[in-house]
């Protein structure tokens, strides 16, 4: 019963963080490019994407923002010497008299100087599209200083063009007002603009994906496998540790299905880029582990001549998911290369497993033959008791 309200919760969790906070990463372009890093800008229901090139001299990017009005604009801008509009190099599209949309590039020096013309850096392959009410800039920007990792930026959104191609007035509700920020183009993370700054989107993603999985295949199940192996020797711990193995179990499974999901979504929204090996081992876990939930029901009664069967099947399936699991966790750290504190803090998790088990491995072979010579002296061998056989 817990184990399915904690499934409902880790579902609901897990749809909440994909539609409200996660908009972007599942924004497609009509080429298939694929930006590094995306944001969920916190205002004006703008997103941007982008990708530094590996010597931090330009910044492809992509800038989506419903106009205010169908006949409007949309703009993006970094501001080299300032935080807000004054001093915004800016990138304005909108739907030209001929129907076709045009990117123009504005020096906005103060308020009351908006000339079209130059940057302070270079612009190249600047388009735009409008479908779908959501109005898109792409464009390469050389980065105003080479190796710069983090820019002010600024975006807004207008509900008129002029005859000859000048942007309108934009409205000051405090969306336009607060829409401008500071964004670390390495992390993805942006502050500033006032409540919800906005993470790196995708990342987030991926750090969702990475800590369910490493707490269910990584911990979860070792712990319920360690609780079956070990603590029924114990007379006293029966039925008990067969509820705490098929909690681990389940709730592992459930919390494992969660982040398995986000694996296979974040697998479809890196087009470019596959991790074969990673989403391999991840299928064949799920498989696996659903034969194994499997198992508890079709569990043949302790004296069936078929339960000899089902042990082995079951105990070889189970460490098959804790070889596994521990591998794929691995395999996925390799992937996100999280700050190192990540990778240490699942190898002391996981090292403290295996030093548990280890020294239970030792007590519980001191009990069988304690036991085993206890009963040669007293009674024969009772064949149930031995914990250790398949
Ligand atoms: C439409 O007008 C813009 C400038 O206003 C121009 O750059 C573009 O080439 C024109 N497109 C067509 C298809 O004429
Ligand atoms: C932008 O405008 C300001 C003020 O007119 C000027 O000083 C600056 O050189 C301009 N920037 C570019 C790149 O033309």
């Amino acid at each position: 019963m817990a184990s399915i309200f904690f499934f409902i919760i880790i579902i609901i969790i897990f749809s909440h963080f994909s539609d409200a906070q996660l908009t972007c990463t599942s924004q497609k372009f009509t080429n298939n490019k694929l930006y590094n890093h995306c944001n969920d800008l916190p205002h004006l229901n703008s997103y941007l994407h982008w990708s530094l090139n590996p010597s931090k001299t330009t910044l492809s990017v992509a800038f989506l923002a419903p106009p205010a009005t169908a006949a409007g604009w949309i703009s993006w801008a970094i501001n080299p010497t300032g935080d807000g509009m004054a001093g915004a190099q800016a990138l304005v599209a909108f739907k030209a008299s001929n129907g076709s949309m045009v990117v123009k590039t504005f020096n906005i020096s103060s308020y009351s100087s908006i000339v079209e013309g130059r940057l302070a850096f270079d612009v190249k392959d600047k388009r735009a599209e409008f479908s779908g009410g959501l109005m898109r800039i792409f464009a390469t920007v050389e980065l105003p200083e080479k190796g710069m990792t983090m820019v002010n930026h600024v975006w807004q959104v207008g509900g008129s063009v002029s005859e000859s191609g000048f942007p309108a007035k934009h409205g000051f509700q405090p969306g336009n007002l607060a829409a401008k920020g500071r964004l670390d183009l390495l992390s993805g993370q942006s502050t500033g603009g006032g409540i919800g700054g906005g993470g790196d989107s995708r990342s987030k993603k991926r750090n969702i994906h990475g800590i369910l999985n490493g707490v269910s295949w990584g911990i979860l199940f070792p712990i319920g496998v360690i609780v079956a192996r070990y603590l029924r020797t114990f007379p006293s711990a029966d039925p008990t540790w067969f509820y705490v193995h098929a909690f681990c179990q389940v709730s592992g499974y459930a919390i494992g299905v969660a982040g398995w999901g986000t694996g296979l979504k974040l697998g479809v929204e890196s087009k470019g880029v596959t991790y074969s090996g990673h989403r391999n081992i991840g299928i064949t876990l799920f498989c696996l582990a659903t034969i194994q939930i499997f198992a508890l029901f079709l569990r043949p009664n302790k004296e069936h001549k078929l339960r000899f069967y089902w042990n082995i099947y079951h105990h070889g399936i189970g460490y098959a998911i804790l070889v596994l699991g521990i591998l794929n966790v691995f395999k996925g750290l390799d992937i996100l290369s999280p700050e190192s504190k990540w990778r240490s803090a699942y190898i002391i998790a996981i090292s403290a497993l295996g030093v548990i088990a280890l020294l239970l491995e030792v007590i519980t072979w001191i009990v069988i033959l304690k036991r085993k010579f206890a009963s040669k002296s007293t009674k024969p061998y009772d064949n149930k008791q031995q914990p250790l056989a398949p």
